[in-house]
């Protein structure tokens, strides 16, 4: 299929098998490899990405499903010089170990600040629950979600 979509803010046209998992068509059609497989199945959230600012697990993702669409990956969020307040957030409470959960954990973190500006610990850890972290602990994690929340209520972003 002739797909068109929106891709970190461009507009994108690909030719691509119309059962194309979106995980496989952003990383190894694209290059965009911020958006990890973990499980493959929906289970670990190390694939999340934003579709029309929804969270959604890229490996459960067809291309023909985001026909039309805007998808939003971790590389259309931050850069290493002027990185998002979540991303600066999880890199200032040391909540970045492997790194593999990283990207996963932003976009949802990010998703969930989009709905609850202002979250309790509890609702964080909820809004966090589909993405599996096997270093941190997540304390850091939680932590840096609400400082990141905090400064993006300051800067209204
Ligand atoms: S790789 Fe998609 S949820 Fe685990
Ligand atoms: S930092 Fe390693 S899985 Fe989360």
């Amino acid at each position: 299929m002739r797909l068109n979509f929106h891709l970190n803010g461009a507009a994108t046209v690909l030719e691509v098998a119309e059962d194309r998992r979106l995980v496989d068509l952003l990383r190894e059609d694209l290059g965009l490899t911020g958006a990890k497989e973990g499980c493959g199945e929906g289970g670990c959230g190390a694939c999340a990405v934003l579709v029309d600012g929804v969270a959604r697990l890229s490996c459960l993702l067809l291309a023909a499903q985001i026909e039309g669409r805007s998808v939003l990956t971790v590389e259309g969020l931050g850069t290493p010089e002027a990185p998002h307040p979540l991303q600066a957030a999880l890199l200032a409470r040391g909540a970045i170990q492997c790194g593999y959960c990283t990207p996963g954990m932003v976009i949802s973190g990010l998703a969930l600040l989009e709905e609850n500006p202002q979250p309790s610990h509890a609702e964080i850890r909820a809004g966090l629950s589909g993405n599996l972290c096997r270093c941190t602990g997540y304390q850091a994690i939680v932590e840096a979600v609400a400082a990141a929340a905090e400064t993006l209520r300051e800067t209204g972003r």
